[in-house]
């Protein structure tokens, strides 16, 4: 492999460093003028230096997201796509945004089921029919064009260095990369270039990483705008890659794109309004339906992850899950009942039957039509400026480095998306989700997600923000981060760095990080019915949170990865 530059190296050294350290900060530890969170040390100082030139959050987000396409390409991308939500401080006002992937116009219902209709599951997650058109940079084109004040160019100018100059990687990414290399050989049509030089084989920590034709790529898009990625050269590169491996997306898709603007969902909580992202996020459900039922509950009385707290939440999981399988899909194809779901009688009538000394069964729990779950390789990054513009992105390729497939001469990954669809109705997708026909596959129609990048305002004020990844286990995560503002009054990063559980209706199990739940109250939810499972981690949480002498940055520095917080 050949070896960095000199500067390149310091680069690297420093921002290994300043992985945890704050640069500057006040005697509060707070940032005064702006705050980066990402899982990647360079993307956090591409978005910090943004900040520092005097661009806003919003420049600095699209920094970011090309930046970590070239660092972290198990998750950032050009070829997925993702969520945005931000506070627009000068109208007090939040936004959402849907870049999501969508299916291809050859897509059809039954087009990972073989003739005699039984899955076809590797098709739907390895390899050219696993990919949906991506998003990501007709997103960031979006949001340039309604708040970008740096020029595009400049925006993109970091990633196009990263990728063509190298950049060291980091343990975590390497590890990451080693997992799939056969993969990658296995499913792309050319041979990726940047492992033409692997000398081993294997990749660790420090090694550099060349992105060359992924720089090429970048270059065009920072000339051409998204364009270029929906009708130009990056274009013709996809469809020819679609068209050697057997895939199904055309010019006319990728001409199609469009990014949405929706409008955010949002609901009071505690004397706070808590917004996130609407359908096609699973979230703009389950987050309402589970503040509803926390709202009937006294906290003081209930000690944080005592059995009765974890109970609960697992109690409300199940039964959200099921109306997640059930009921949603994108709701600009499918009819989804949100007045229903989200009503106070129904809502009253779903939580009564919870038993507070006993689990339900979840196949007690009815479930309206046949259900489907999601997989673990997303990233969240959130950036907030001196003007008060807060920016969160939950972005994704779905499963590690998406479909493996890494498009011919342009050096980035397409998504596996496609398995966020239901694939089949009542078998379950890599995150074990089940879904309905209101999740079916249908031309243009976006997958069911649950990436719920999420702000709360106070007085209608931006108060925090935080998202993570983690598939089926994102909302739980975000939702009993947020309680432990709401409810038991933490700060940000102990809010992050308390542990978590999940459940999801199926399979019938409460998973818990393992010091999330004591011995003594394990064994008085193992009383009550619970089967538990414990996992390593779950999420990788990134949040900012306004104190009045500035940004509380919080990093998920306690899990494994890479996240870093840093400002100024
Ligand atoms: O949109 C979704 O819900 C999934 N595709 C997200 C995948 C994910 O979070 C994987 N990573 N941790």
């Amino acid at each position: 492999m050949k070896s960095p530059s000199a500067i390149w190296i310091f680069a690297a050294f420093f921002l290994l460093i300043a992985c945890n350290v704050p640069l500057k900060r006040d005697g509060s530890g707070h940032y005064k003028q702006g705050a980066v969170v990402s899982a990647h040390p360079l993307t956090s100082q591409v978005g910090l230096e943004i900040l520092q030139k005097g661009g806003n959050a919003y420049d600095a987000a699209i920094a970011m997201q090309f930046a970590l396409a070239v660092v972290s390409p198990r998750a950032g991308n050009i070829g997925g796509g993702g969520f945005m939500l931000s506070y627009h401080a000068a109208e007090q006002k939040v936004e959402a945004l849907d870049f999501r992937e969508q299916a291809p116009l050859a897509a059809h219902r039954d087009m990972f089921l073989d003739s005699q209709g039984n899955l076809l599951t590797n098709a739907s997650l390895k390899g050219h029919l696993a990919a949906g058109v991506p998003g990501s940079v007709m997103g960031m084109h979006e949001i340039h064009k309604r708040y970008g004040s740096m020029t595009w160019e400049e925006l993109i100018d970091p990633a196009i260095k990263l990728a063509g100059k190298g950049f060291l990687l980091t343990a975590f990414e390497a590890a990451q990369f080693n997992r799939f290399l056969d993969d990658f050989v296995t499913h792309s049509t050319v041979f990726p270039a940047f492992m033409r030089n692997l000398k081993k084989g294997q990749l660790i920590a420090g090694d550099s990483l060349y992105m060359t034709d992924l720089a090429k790529t970048l270059q065009r898009i920072a000339l051409y705008g998204a364009k270029d990625f929906y009708e130009g050269e990056t274009a013709g590169l996809i469809v020819a890659e679609m068209e050697r491996g057997g895939g199904i997306i055309t010019r006319e898709d990728l001409k199609a794109y469009r990014a949405v603007w929706r409008e955010a969902v949002h609901f009071d909580y505690q004397g706070a309004v808590v917004y996130t992202m609407p359908l096609p996020s699973a979230g703009g459900v389950a987050l309402p339906q589970f503040f509803y039922a926390a709202s009937q509950v006294n906290w003081d009385s209930i000690p944080h992850h005592s059995a009765m707290h974890l109970h609960l939440v697992t109690e409300w999981s199940r039964r959200i899950y099921a109306d997640r399988a059930s009921y949603l899909g994108d709701s600009d194809f499918a009819d989804v009942p949100l007045e229903m779901l989200l009503s106070e009688t129904y809502l009253q009538e779903r939580f009564a039957g919870i038993d507070i000394k006993r689990a339900t069964l979840s196949s007690d729990i009815k479930q309206a039509a046949e259900s489907t779950i999601e997989s673990m390789e997303t990233t969240h990054f959130t950036t907030a400026d001196r003007w008060g513009n807060v920016v969160a992105v939950t972005t994704t390729v779905n499963g590690f480095f998406g479909n493996k497939v890494m498009v011919g001469d342009a050096g980035f990954f397409l998504n596996n998306e496609m398995d966020d669809f239901a694939a089949q109705p009542g078998k379950d997708n890599q995150f074990g989700l089940i879904g309905s026909e209101a999740n079916r596959i249908e031309a243009q129609k976006r997958m069911l997600s649950s990436m719920s990048p999420t702000i709360v305002l106070k007085d209608n004020v931006f108060w925090f923000t935080l998202g993570t990844p983690g598939g089926s286990t994102i909302i739980t995560n975000v939702f009993q981060t947020t309680l432990n503002v709401l409810a038991y009054g933490m700060r940000m990063q102990d809010a992050v760095d308390s542990k978590k559980i999940h459940a999801q209706w199926l399979p019938d199990e409460l998973i818990y990080e393992f010091s999330a739940i004591d011995s003594l109250i394990g064994d008085e939810l193992i009383q009550m019915g619970h089967l538990l499972q414990p996992v390593g981690q779950l999420g990788r949480m990134n949040a900012i949170m306004k104190w009045p002498d500035g940004y509380e940055a919080a990093a998920d520095n306690k899990r494994e990865g890479d996240c870093t917080a840093m400002g100024f």
